[in-house]
């Protein structure tokens, strides 16, 4: 098999992934393989850096639906180059800034209120009351992206 060919079992045990998920990533056009003669996947050894893009992204908390997308911005036809890579990156710098900023705030402030509507803690009463984050959106929004309103005010 040539050097830049993988098996299956070869890119799973590398990229630490099951065979179901690969053959589930290649069903959602995530990544691609040939067959051999017998029939068996062969990956080319640039799906390993797709692979581990795909991990990462999911970990993070972003959809299929954006990796996807991030993914296809890349060429098909050709193991994707640094340029390929930093143009994908800068793409999704903002969604990653938000991200970043989404994990931070639960890093941070997850001992305060965080305008999710259960008014269990002294904080809501303060940052939350009545529930007015109720107006802003469903979900916990002062972890999401609306700011908590200042003490005394709004
Ligand atoms: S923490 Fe849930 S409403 Fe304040």
């Amino acid at each position: 098999m040539p050097p830049d060919l993988l098996s299956i079992g070869e890119v799973a045990d590398r990229a630490g992934v099951a065979h179901s998920a690969l053959r589930f990533y290649e069903s959602e056009g995530l990544i691609s393989a040939s067959r051999s003669g017998g029939g068996q996947r062969r990956y080319h050894r640039s799906t390993l850096r797709r692979v581990a893009f795909i991990k990462v992204a999911q970990r993070v908390g972003l959809s299929l639906e954006e990796i996807r997308g991030a993914l296809a911005s890349l060429p098909q036809s050709r193991t994707p180059t640094k340029i390929d890579w930093a143009r994908l990156s800068a793409a999704w710098r903002p969604r990653l800034d938000e991200q970043i900023a989404v994990l931070q705030r639960l890093r941070d402030e997850l001992a305060s209120c965080i305008g999710c509507g259960c008014l269990s803690l002294g904080a809501c009463k303060l940052y939350n009351p009545g529930d007015a984050a109720a107006s802003l959106g469903t979900g916990p929004r002062y972890l999401l992206s609306d700011a908590r309103p200042v003490e005394g005010g709004q």
